[in-house]
């Protein structure tokens, strides 16, 4: 094993609580009430403690983080410990109001996220309704407050042919970057496959698309694209490695590798409540179980790639084999590659209405 590398970024899932109901949810089927979530004292603590570790970059996520109503004291901890505060949001609880405080308390990006660039559809996908209406309104008020904005779009096979009108919506509301994300297929997202996953041709023009905007928005927009995996043959480097730059921490205070890391219950994952932020990095087993290199196994241990790819994505060969230890089958190597050859071959044609989250009913805020 070599040098442990330093964490780059901490993302804080604050709560799991969200007004909103997307089917491409990649938070667990079971969700952490509002009584069982970190305090505001120990998420200060840690915010220091990642600091110290090396971490730069601070994501506050969930959920909807705005509906912790102690943000502004997390906000403050963690630009007093210093770091680079982004937070990750619908927009629909924004108000000038609660912005200008999270701006005093040292709040320095926000990435703003959109279902669709039309209101009617972003609103079905969403499963509330106004949200569109409140998400444009958000975007204003970040840029008038002179925050850098990240619009990102999550697409699938219900929205993907809209990639130009959302790369627009983005660049209208004056975004320095947009992220247009294909659907990861963990949690709740799982459960929706079906109802999201694009065919190979739909996949090939969403990427012209994105492709055509790189050229038309260069200089003003950066875009970043992920694509789905699925359709590939080359695993993606999932988190840059398994804790090799990132540290998540659930709304309990899990530790975990990855957003989807809980899946794997044959791994007991440290909580920050009884264990330092450096002892869990540093040496707690779980986070030793997949970095680096030496546990893979063939054919990853003898491929030239491995310290690129990392050995893809433990969630996703768990939730397609059963087994999170084994070659993640987007590889062409895999020998379980062909399954999930099947598995695309055998998408419906026509999509599937959508599961929604029963127990995540539409509010207003
Ligand atoms: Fe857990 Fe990829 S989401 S390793």
């Amino acid at each position: 094993m070599s040098a442990i590398p330093l964490p780059m970024a901490l993302v804080a899932e604050v709560t799991h609580r969200c007004p909103l109901r997307c089917p491409y949810c990649s938070n667990p089927l079971e969700m952490a009430r509002a009584a069982q979530e970190v305090s505001t004292e120990d998420w200060s603590r840690v915010f220091a403690e990642a600091a110290a570790l090396g971490v730069l970059h601070l994501h506050l996520s969930g959920g909807e983080p705005m509906l912790r109503t102690d943000l502004p004291d997390l906000i403050r901890a963690a630009s007093t410990a210093g770091l680079y505060v982004n937070l990750i949001t619908s927009g629909v609880t924004m108000d000038a109001a609660k912005l200008g405080i999270l701006v005093d308390a040292g709040l320095d990006h926000v990435q703003l996220s959109f279902q669709h660039a039309d209101a009617a559809e972003a609103e079905r996908i969403g499963g509330m309704k106004g949200a569109q209406a409140r998400k444009l309104d958000a975007a204003r008020l970040i840029k008038a407050a002179g925050l850098p904005l990240t619009c990102n779009f999550v697409i699938h096979r219900q929205n993907l042919h809209d990639v130009p009108a959302m790369m627009a919506l983005a660049s209208d509301l004056g975004a320095q970057r947009v992220e247009i994300a294909h659907t990861q297929y963990y949690g709740w997202g799982l459960i929706n496959r079906n109802a999201l996953l694009p065919d190979a041709t739909e996949l090939m023009a969403a990427t012209a698309a994105v492709e055509a905007g790189r050229v038309l928005y260069a200089g003003c927009m950066a875009i970043d694209y992920v694509t789905p995996d699925y359709h590939g043959d080359q695993p993606k480097s999932c988190m840059d490695g398994w804790a090799r730059r990132f540290i998540v921490i659930s709304p309990t205070g899990q530790a975990l590798s990855c957003h989807a890391a809980e899946t794997i219950t044959s791994i007991t994952f440290p909580n920050i409540r009884e264990t330092s932020l450096a002892d869990i990095w540093l040496r707690d087993p779980a986070f030793q179980r997949f970095r680096g290199t030496d546990w893979m196994p063939e054919p990853c241990q003898g491929c030239a790639l491995k310290e690129q790819d990392w050995g893809g994505c433990r969630c996703q060969a768990l939730a397609l084999l059963g087994d999170a230890a084994a070659t993640d089958p987007v590889c062409a190597r895999s020998p379980h590659h062909h399954a999930l050859q099947g598995l695309i071959a055998a998408r419906p044609s026509v999509a599937p209405d959508f599961v929604y989250r029963q127990n995540a009913k539409p509010t207003s805020p």
